[in-house]
């Protein structure tokens, strides 16, 4: 596949204390089911300790489902398991333990069932937009022709049918992320895994985005597990939130978004998202009070 790339490090150096108090959680980390029928993915009791001369405990145990067409975002502080978690599921890094589960069947690698948008652009520079896409669709018994009909279409669908023959260089950030994404729905998966899809652009084409994603995800329903670290995108793009403690990463609260769709930017001033917004962000901003030892504790003595 196109632009595989390892998690991004970063983050304490010291693991959180698993056994200390934390306020209440809206949701056990046991486990957040989605509605009613089979998950079209499942995450049960995903691990990962980085091994190493200091072995780094990435995620403590995670299990969340989701239902065929939701879209999920996890929020959590810098270096609390997101990319990991997203790694595993794309299968580009193994579980220490847990398994991930597409449809019932356990991955075993990276697959076509699952797009993947990262951060940075993964662009081969050396192709145009309409080759990077078609260059994902290689593996489909199309002929070239054909290939470049649903790269074409997929560009259309990112509002790029006029880049089709301009380079990653030719192109401005927004628009290479464009093709990224038109990139990873071309082989038509069932579910997208985003990693901070926007987190490099101006806020102004970070909105633009963000409108093009519920857009597309409104016409073509697919199940979307979407990491960011910008609550207000997603309480505007999610079905549901999941905030996730520092590391190791378990689930600390599921927020469930149930603003109307169509979603509009206009909503971002209503009083219900204010308050979901409030919310995910004070149980963010208590996580990341806990990375400061003694911060919370009362002096002894
Ligand atoms: N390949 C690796 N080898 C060793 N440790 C790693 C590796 N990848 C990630 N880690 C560690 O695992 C922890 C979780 O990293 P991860 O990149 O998943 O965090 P994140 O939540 O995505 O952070 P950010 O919000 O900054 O992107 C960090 O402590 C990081 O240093
Ligand atoms: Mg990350």
């Amino acid at each position: 596949m196109g632009g595989a790339m390892s998690a991004a490090a970063g983050g304490a150096p010291v693991p959180a204390d698993p056994t200390s108090a934390r306020a209440p959680a809206i949701a056990s980390d046991a486990s957040a089911t989605s509605a009613a029928g089979a998950p079209r993915l499942e995450i049960r009791d995903v691990r990962k300790t980085f091994e190493g001369k200091t072995p780094v405990e990435a995620l403590a145990g995670i299990s969340m489902s989701l239902a065929a067409n939701e879209f999920v975002s996890l929020v959590g502080t810098s270096g609390c398991g997101k990319s990991t978690l997203l790694s595993i599921v794309a299968g580009l890094i193994d579980p220490t333990a847990g398994d991930v589960l597409v449809d019932g069947a356990p991955i075993d690698g990276p697959g076509r069932d699952r797009g993947v948008v990262f951060q940075t652009y993964t662009l081969f520079p050396w192709l145009t937009a309409r080759e990077n896409v078609a260059f994902a669709l290689r593996g489909e018994k199309l002929s070239a022709k054909a290939r470049r009909e649903v790269a074409d279409e997929h560009l259309a669908l990112v509002g790029l049918e006029s880049f089709a023959e301009a380079r990653p260089r030719q192109l401005s950030g927004g628009m290479k992320q464009r093709v990224a994404i038109a990139r990873a729905l071309s082989y038509k998966p069932s579910i997208l895994l985003m990693d901070e899809p926007f987190g490099a652009l101006d806020a102004q084409t970070r909105l633009l985005m963000q409108e093009l994603l519920t857009r597309v995800w409104e016409s073509h329903r697919l199940t979307v597990l979407f990491v960011t670290h910008d609550v207000e995108e997603a309480v505007y793009l999610s079905d549901r939130v999941f905030v996730m403690t520092n590391r190791p990463g378990r689930l600390k609260d599921e927020v469930r978004i149930d603003l109307p769709r169509p979603r509009t930017i206009d909503q971002q001033e209503t009083p219900e998202f204010l308050e979901l917004r409030r919310r995910i962000l004070a149980s963010i901003r208590e996580e990341s009070l806990r990375t400061e030892p003694g911060i919370e504790k009362e002096p002894r003595g």
